[in-house]
Parts: structure tokens; C-alpha cells; sequence
């Protein structure tokens, strides 16, 4: 188990390039078994969770080769249409090779899916739209066997706009004969990347970014080469470094209009922020303004950065209230942030910030990716010395997080010893 020991008090300033995304890049990387062929993708980050997909991507029989910018997947390979249990194990995402797998041979069979524990994380959805399409879903000691004869297009009306569901649909709907509807989908801009990818290898695709998304089947997809859009909660994840160091930074490769609610907020709390169409520019006051946030599916605010927020607002002026409407166990990062001197209590959904003067540098540990993340940003911004422990949580979905703080001035090293 890995540490960051982050000595921390600096204002970060100085430019920053954001990574491609790591909730875009996994269900792409599931989508390239559709094509049977090779695909070339930029920009994907070189995180735990792409190293994991592309692992089980060789293990079902594809072949991957990385080069300096680039990854290449030929998946004219792949002969095997059962998820080893224990890469499913390591990570949520996997679940979304399902879709793919089923898009193209009919048949997937896998268990449940692991990640990070931040609430129960069901799949029913994801079934459900597997048995509208006619898909047969055969569950027992925890593993689901899936398979259809033939794949017709049909309405799937989604309870919720799950994020991971409304890909999964698409994914087994390409191919599929006839149209599908789907209803109620999620409008996260990571399906719009998705819808994107599949269409630029032949789909038809539309209406991603919208509550509704139609998939006309097609015969084939072709080869294809396509640019991951930029990692937006990693963008926040900056966004908040600046902010709760009163710091002065730039961030590169950023598309602001997939931060707009976390921008507004921060303004809110007292930043400047300007935009340009790949470039966010913030400098943020002496001292934040509390502000009250409730995650939501998108456009709301993310619920990827509940925890990374509720660490920015400990120090500032006032109490700030968060809700958490998505998952049921997200706040679990309180406790260890409590050690550093927040004023935070946990009330249901809610968590009450009282801001404090300052952090205090602690020995504490991640329980999950984002709730790691803001044990860094409490760290670069507390008073002293921070020992973060469990890393690999946060590698997971950053990269080179401790080298692109360094070059804002923070100082952060990992230690391989506890
Ligand atoms: C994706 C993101 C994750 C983000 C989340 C919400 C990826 C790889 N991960 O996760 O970072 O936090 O969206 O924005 O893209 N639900 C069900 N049944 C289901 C599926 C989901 O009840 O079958 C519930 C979940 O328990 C949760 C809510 O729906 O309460 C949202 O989950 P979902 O949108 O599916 O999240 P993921 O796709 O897992």
C-alpha cells in the first residue's frame, strides 16, 4: 500500500493539462469488441481503471498495443464472451463489457461488478434493458449468463438516467435489428462521447445530451481512430485545488462547459473564473464564501466532486449545507477529514460544513477514489504534514496527480512504505 506525504500551506499557481476521461474512456474501450477490428484511441489516461479494462479486453482474446500517445485494440481476436470474476471484481466499469459483448456475440456472461463502495450499486437497470431488447438474463450464485437468439430494437423506458444503463443499452442496441428508444437516459457528456466514438465507426446514434436516445441498428461498424474528451471532474478536482489555496491556476485541455455547475459555484463562493473554449483560468479570493450544493444526474452537480467540494468549503466563511441525492454511502471521507480539523457532521443525505480557520496536516487513508482525491486537496491546503494512505483508491482516476501538483507548486511525494 502506497502513501502521498504532502507538506502542505502552498498557493498553487501555474498551468495544469487535464487527462483524457476516465468515465469516457472505460465504456469506449468496452465499445471497440463492436467493431471486430482495430480501433486507435488519444488521449486515454493512463490510470488503474484503463489498465484493468484493457486487461480484460486481452483476456477475452483482443490484442492491445500502447504506444507513446496512442493505444491500439484489435478485438478481430477476441473469442471469449465470459468476464473473469476477478477482473470484474476490481472494478464497477466492468459490467459495461457486457453491452458490448452481448452487441456483438449475443452472449456475455459475468458477476457482479466491484468498485468502489459508496452505496449498494445495483444492476437491475442494466438488466432490465438487456431483457427489452430480448435478451434472456439467466442469474445464479452470482453469476448472470446472457444471451438472444436475435437482437430486436425496442422502447427501454429507464427508472433512473443511470449513467452506466443508459450505455449498456446502447452498446447492445448497435447491431441490434430495427430501432431502440431509450427513455429517460442519462445526459452525462460522457454518453455523448460514446454516442460520438460509435457513430465516427459507422452507428446510428442520436440525441445523446438529451433524456432520449435513439440507436437504429446497423449491419457492421468499421475501423476507427478517436480523441477521449477531457476528464471533467478532474478538471473540478483543480478547479478546488485553486480554490481552497487561494491560488492562481490555468488548466489546459478543459472543456468549461462540462464544469459549468461546479464554475458556478466557486463563483458563487468568491473566485474569478474566464473561459476559453478549451481553457479555464481561475483565481481564487483569501477566503471562500460558504455555498450550499445537491448532486444530481447532469446537467446538475456532479456527485463525483460531493466529497472534493465539502473539503474546499471547510475553510470558508460560513456553513456551507451539501446534499447527496445519488449514492447512499458517500460521505465515509468525513471521518478523516475530521481528523484534519473540519467542522463537518453527517445528518442522512446531508453534510453540515462549518467552516474552520484552517487544516491541520494528519495521518489519514482513502476509502474510495473521489473521497481520496479530497484528502490531497485537504493536504496541499493544510497547515504541516499530510500522510494519505491507500493511494491506489486514487490512481485509480488520476494521473500522475502527484507530478501535476509538484508543477503547481505543491510538495507531494508517494512513499511505497505506509
Ligand atoms: C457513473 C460514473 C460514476 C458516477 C455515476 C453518477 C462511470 C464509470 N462511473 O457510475 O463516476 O458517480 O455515474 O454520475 O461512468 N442504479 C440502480 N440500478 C442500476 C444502476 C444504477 O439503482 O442498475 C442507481 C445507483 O445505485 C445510483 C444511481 O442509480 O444510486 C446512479 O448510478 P449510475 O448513474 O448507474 O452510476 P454508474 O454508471 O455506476
Amino acid at each position: 500500500m502506497s502513501s502521498y506525504i504532502i507538506k502542505g500551506g502552498t498557493k498553487l499557481e501555474g498551468k495544469v493539462t487535464i487527462s483524457g476521461s476516465k468515465n469516457s474512456a472505460l465504456p469506449i474501450l468496452a465499445a471497440t469488441i463492436l467493431n471486430a477490428g482495430k480501433t486507435t484511441l488519444y488521449n486515454v489516461p493512463n490510470i488503474q481503471d484503463t489498465q484493468k479494462m484493457l486487461e480484460i479486453l486481452t483476456a477475452l482474446g483482443g490484442k492491445v498495443e500502447k504506444k507513446k500517445q496512442k493505444i491500439i485494440i484489435d478485438t478481430s481476436t477476441i473469442n471469449k464472451q465470459e468476464i473473469p470474476d476477478h477482473l470484474m471484481h476490481q472494478m464497477r466499469s466492468s459490467v459495461i463489457l457486457a453491452g458490448a459483448l452481448i452487441g456483438r456475440f449475443h452472449q456475455a456472461t459475468f458477476t457482479y461488478p466491484g468498485g468502489c463502495d459508496i452505496g449498494s450499486r445495483p444492476i437491475d437497470l442494466h438488466l432490465k434493458a438487456f431483457e427489452k431488447l430480448g435478451i434472456g438474463v439467466v442469474q445464479s450464485y452470482g453469476e448472470m449468463q446472457c444471451q438472444a437468439e436475435q437482437i430486436i430494437g425496442e422502447k427501454i423506458d429507464l427508472d433512473f438516467p443511470s449513467v452506466g444503463a443508459t450505455e449498456n443499452a446502447i452498446l447492445a442496441s448497435v447491431l441490434a435489428e430495427g430501432k431502440t428508444l431509450i427513455t429517460n437516459s442519462a445526459r452525462e457528456p460522457e454518453i455523448i462521447d460514446l454516442q460520438n466514438f460509435l457513430n465516427k465507426m459507422g452507428a446510428k446514434v442520436k440525441g445523446a445530451g438529451n433524456n432520449e436516445i435513439e440507436v437504429e441498428g446497423v449491419k457492421r461498424l468499421k475501423e476507427v481512430s478517436y480523441n477521449i474528451m477531457p476528464d471533467r471532474i478532474e478538471s473540478g478536482t483543480f478547479l478546488c485545488l485553486a480554490a481552497i489555496t487561494g491560488g492562481n491556476i490555468r488548466l489546459q485541455n478543459a472543456n468549461p462547459i462540462h464544469v459549468t455547475p461546479i464554475i458556478n459555484k466557486l463563483e458563487e463562493a468568491g473566485c474569478e473564473i474566464q473561459t476559453k473554449s478549451n481553457e479555464i483560468m481561475i483565481k481564487a479570493p483569501k477566503k471562500l464564501k460558504a455555498v450550499d450544493i445537491k448532486t444530481m444526474p447532469y446537467p446538475g452537480f456532479p456527485t463525483d466532486m460531493q466529497s472534493i467540494f465539502a473539503t474546499t468549503f471547510c475553510t470558508a466563511k460560513g456553513t456551507s449545507i451539501i446534499v447527496e441525492n445519488i449514492f447512499e454511502n458517500r460521505f465515509k471521507y468525513v471521518q478523516e477529514l475530521n481528523k484534519m480539523g473540519a467542522k463537518i457532521t453527517v445528518e442522512g443525505k446531508s453534510a453540515i460544513i462549518r467552516g474552520v480557520r484552517r487544516l491541520y496536516g494528519a495521518s489519514v487513508k482513502a476509502t474510495d477514489l473521489r473521497g481520496g482525491a479530497a484528502l490531497v486537496v485537504a493536504g496541499v491546503a493544510a497547515k504541516g504534514m499530510t500522510v494519505v494512505g491507500n493511494i491506489e483508491y486514487i490512481l485509480r482516476g488520476y494521473e500522475k496527480f502527484d507530478q501535476k501538483l509538484r508543477g503547481l507548486g505543491a510538495d507531494i511525494e508517494i512513499s511505497e512504505v505506509i
